[in-house]
């Protein structure tokens, strides 16, 4: 074992952005550009993330980075589909991300999903940069692949060059309207205080040099402190998605963000009902491309460290939540664990009152998001649950006696048949949205439209 007892972690980075705007293919690039440095082996893919190293970092950020200037070992990228909030993203008391890149398209601009985003990014305080994607879509664009975008910039037409400007002040607009002060990212100094702006394209890598320098140096500069951790510690995550896996039954993908978690660990994980104590049997990782036509999609590996992406299987995990802490025991005495895991989930608890709306989320992290939405908007809850809209849900909302108030809120969430069913011969009104503002205004509508 070559670890220090302390060391440095690898930040987290979470990828978020609306449907479309080129989260995944950002990361595709990236990995791509270390096929083409012959370095793809080094690069790991993770479940629901992907680690890169320092060293492939500076080699496709050519001159901008000097892995002597860094001690950070690299960066894990988080890619969060679009349809998936950044919300389930939370780790104890905060955000689990370390920092974050919102892609947006540099066409299509600010959309719905981009607002929410911000919105978390906002209450989670978490640093964040924002990749302008697509660049290469920009009419006349001529392309300069992988150069950093000084370079592609320059050698483009006037016109061009005016009409990226346009796109990307416009950006800065928005930016500015949700209350962030932000600039291209050359012109920023600060990176605490202004939001840097990365023009980019997942397309043809023009501009990812910038991007990774930026996400380094952020880290680098602003969170050294926080990635310091005892390695070797007792692992702490938090639950990603809980997933039926054959041959394996329940399993729980986490991203670790502290310590390590090894087969036959005593773990303890936030459950529906009960913290839930079980043990590792086996610890998951996606196989490399090249293996991918073998049996199983996974290969076992013994142990991980902070930070990862890994699938964890164990029995009795058919409880756990999304959003819920993961806490290795290891020499630890178990109820000492038990009661953290119990604390961290009673940090999220929803206040819940008298009479109020039923509220599903998909999350832990979007529930209490989206109990914060409704505290804003003054709507009482009498349930919140993370789960699909269920036919109990149905029996609480249709005791309600203010037909505002016989309504299911579901964030992100299915609705089961039979409880559609029962929603209809009981009269209650169930509203899904992926979007918790849009969620929120819908029902701020339907209310409006019965007290006329
Ligand atoms: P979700 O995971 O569904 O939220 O989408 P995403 O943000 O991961 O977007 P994805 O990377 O899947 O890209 C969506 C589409 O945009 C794909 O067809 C990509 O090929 C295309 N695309 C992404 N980035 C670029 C880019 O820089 N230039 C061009 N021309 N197309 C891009
Ligand atoms: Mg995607």
């Amino acid at each position: 074992d070559t670890h220090d007892p302390t060391s440095l972690r690898t930040p987290i980075v979470a990828v978020l952005g609306h449907v479309d705007h080129g989260k995944t293919s950002l990361l595709d690039k990236i990995r791509g550009s270390a096929v083409i440095e012959g370095e793809a082996g080094a690069i790991t893919q993770h479940i629901g993330a992907t680690a890169v190293p320092l060293d492939i970092i500076s080699s496709i950020a050519g001159d901008l980075v000097d892995p002597d200037d860094f001690d950070l070992p690299g960066l894990l990228f988080i890619d969060t589909p679009g349809h998936h909030s950044f919300t389930t993203l939370r780790s104890r008391g905060g955000a689990l991300a370390d920092i974050a890149i919102l892609v947006v398209d540099v066409n299509d601009g600010f959309q719905p999903q981009t607002l929410e985003a911000l919105d978390i990014l906002k209450r989670s305080q978490t640093p964040f940069i924002v990749a302008a994607n697509k660049i290469d879509t920009v009419p006349g664009w001529d392309p300069n692949e992988d150069t950093p975008i000084n370079d592609t910039y320059e050698s483009q037409s006037e016109r061009v060059r005016q009409r990226l400007d346009e796109s990307l002040y416009e950006i800065i607009g928005n930016l500015s309207d949700e209350g962030f002060s932000a600039d291209l990212y050359w012109r920023v100094q600060n990176f605490q205080r202004n939001v840097g702006v990365v023009p980019v394209s997942a397309m043809t890598g023009e501009g990812v040099p910038d991007l990774l320098t930026v996400m380094m140096g952020l880290s680098q500069r602003y969170m050294k402190e926080e990635m310091e951790i005892d390695v070797s510690g007792p692992g702490v995550g938090t639950v990603l998605e809980v997933k039926e896996e054959k041959g394996f039954g329940k399993t729980v993908d986490i991203v670790l963000y502290d310590g390590t978690i090894k087969e036959d660990d005593t773990i303890v994980v936030g459950g529906q009902n009960d913290p839930i104590v079980t043990e590792v049997r086996a610890l998951l990782q996606p196989r490399p491309l090249a293996e991918i036509r073998t049996e199983s999609r996974f290969e076992n590996v013994d142990e991980v460290g902070a930070a990862a992406g890994i699938k964890v299987a164990a029995p009795e995990l058919g409880d756990a939540m999304a959003g819920a802490p993961v806490r290795v025991v290891r020499d630890r005495d178990l109820d000492d664990v038990i009661e953290e895991v119990q604390a961290e989930l009673a940090s999220i608890a929803v206040d819940t009152a008298e009479e109020g709306v039923v509220v599903k989320a998909d999350t832990l992290g979007s529930l209490e998001a989206m109990a914060d939405a409704l505290d804003e908007a003054e709507v009482p809850i009498v349930r919140a649950e993370v789960g699909d809209v269920a036919p109990r849900d149905i029996s609480v909302a249709s005791t309600a006696e203010d037909p505002k108030q016989q309504v299911i809120l579901g964030f992100n969430v299915d609705v089961l048949s039979d409880a559609e069913h029962r929603a209809e011969t009981d009269d209650v009104r169930i509203f899904t949205d992926e979007v918790i503002y849009q969620l929120v205004e819908e029902y701020d509508e339907y209310v409006e439209g019965i007290e006329q």
